[in-house]
């Protein structure tokens, strides 16, 4: 099979001075394409700046003979990082959202600036380099993007709530995006990834960081972004220590009340077998068909009585 190549594609990659962004950076150019390295160079608490980190990965880029250009603005002025790209190279083809700090704080102790910087540096970061870039996109009918989750936003992680939300918010940013590019062939999709960083050199000792090689990330990344990919869009992937797999939704089985039962809370207690059996589950990718759901709640056979509890002399509807 011919290697997957990128020549002649702007590639940008937020926060690509160290870490994932960096090893995304080095791959995209090794294929042929031209990069922006962006990085403001703070600390992974989102502290202080500078251009040495974007600098070293664009030196990296160029003595191995590939194009590539620095940008120090931070994510939140995707404006000017998408320019620089238009300027340099004439055109955006590739956008990867991977810029990420972390100011971990239980929820008890948390302060407003601890979730504003999240927010800022994930959600608005990702939001107005995603905008800034899509008016080309869409011009050229062409575009990929790469928006980046975490585990801590899938499933919680202690001490994170602030970076959790920012996360999650990463895969209902994608999923509409990828219903609204599609007609242009923009494909977007997100992923979980797991690597060995300066982020997690905080909380991974070496012997896992050694098994968690940030390269091991870049081949998913690769397929996703190619030229080839028109199909694969809206998708949310977990992958680390050269594990990749795709996750979706599940949705149980469910309960259906009735009219006559006047909707209940008693009523739902009764059925609370069904809201949380996974027996027969589905794997939805929309909401669930409330037309279709009532006509089959008519079809049930009536509800036995509802049952009527006392609180202290007055007669209640449980
Ligand atoms: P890293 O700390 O090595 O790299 C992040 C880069 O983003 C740094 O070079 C930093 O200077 C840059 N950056 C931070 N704020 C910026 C801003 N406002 N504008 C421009 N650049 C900025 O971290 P790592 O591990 O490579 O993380 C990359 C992405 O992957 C992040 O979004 C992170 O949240 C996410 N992630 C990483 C995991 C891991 O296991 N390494 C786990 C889950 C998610």
């Amino acid at each position: 099979m011919a290697e997957l190549r990128y020549d002649g594609q702007t590639v940008v990659v937020t926060g690509s001075g160290g870490g994932l962004g960096r090893a995304y950076a080095l791959f995209f150019a090794s294929r042929g394409a031209n990069l922006v390295v962006n990085d403001l160079g703070g600390s992974f608490k989102g502290e202080g700046g500078g251009s040495a980190a974007a600098d070293k990965v664009v030196e990296e880029i160029r003595s191995a003979g590939g194009k590539a250009v620095a940008n120090y603005d931070s994510v939140e002025n995707g404006d000017a990082i998408i320019q620089t790209a238009i300027q340099n190279f004439g055109r955006i083809d590739v956008l990867i959202n991977n810029a990420g700090i972390l100011r971990d704080i239980s929820f008890k102790n948390m302060k407003d600036q601890d979730w504003d910087l999240i927010m800022k540096v994930h959600v608005i970061g990702a939001y107005k380099c995603a905008r800034a870039a899509w008016p080309h996109f869409r011009k050229q009918k062409y575009g990929r993007v790469i928006n980046t989750a975490s585990a801590a936003g899938l499933f919680g992680s202690f001490g994170q709530c602030n970076y959790s939300a920012a996360k999650l918010s990463q895969i209902g940013f994608t999923e509409t995006l990828a219903k609204e590019g599609l007609k242009y062939n923009i494909i977007c999709n997100v992923i979980a990834p797991i690597a060995a960083s300066r982020m997690t050199a905080t909380v991974m000792p070496p012997d896992v960081l050694d098994l968690l090689k940030p390269e091991w990330v870049v081949p998913l990344v690769a397929v996703l972004v190619h030229k080839s990919n028109s199909s694969e869009t809206g998708s949310i992937f977990e992958v680390g220590g050269g594990h990749v797999a795709k996750l979706r939704w599940e949705r149980a089985k469910g309960a259906l009340l009735k009219a006559d039962d006047s909707f209940t809370p008693g009523a739902l207690l009764k059925k609370w077998d069904g809201v949380s059996d996974f027996s027969e589950p589905s794997y939805p990718t929309g909401p669930a068909n409330f037309m279709e759901l009532l006509e089959d709640a008519q079809k049930l056979p009536p509800n036995p009585p509802s049952e009527k509890i006392d609180y202290n002399g007055k007669v209640a509807l449980v």
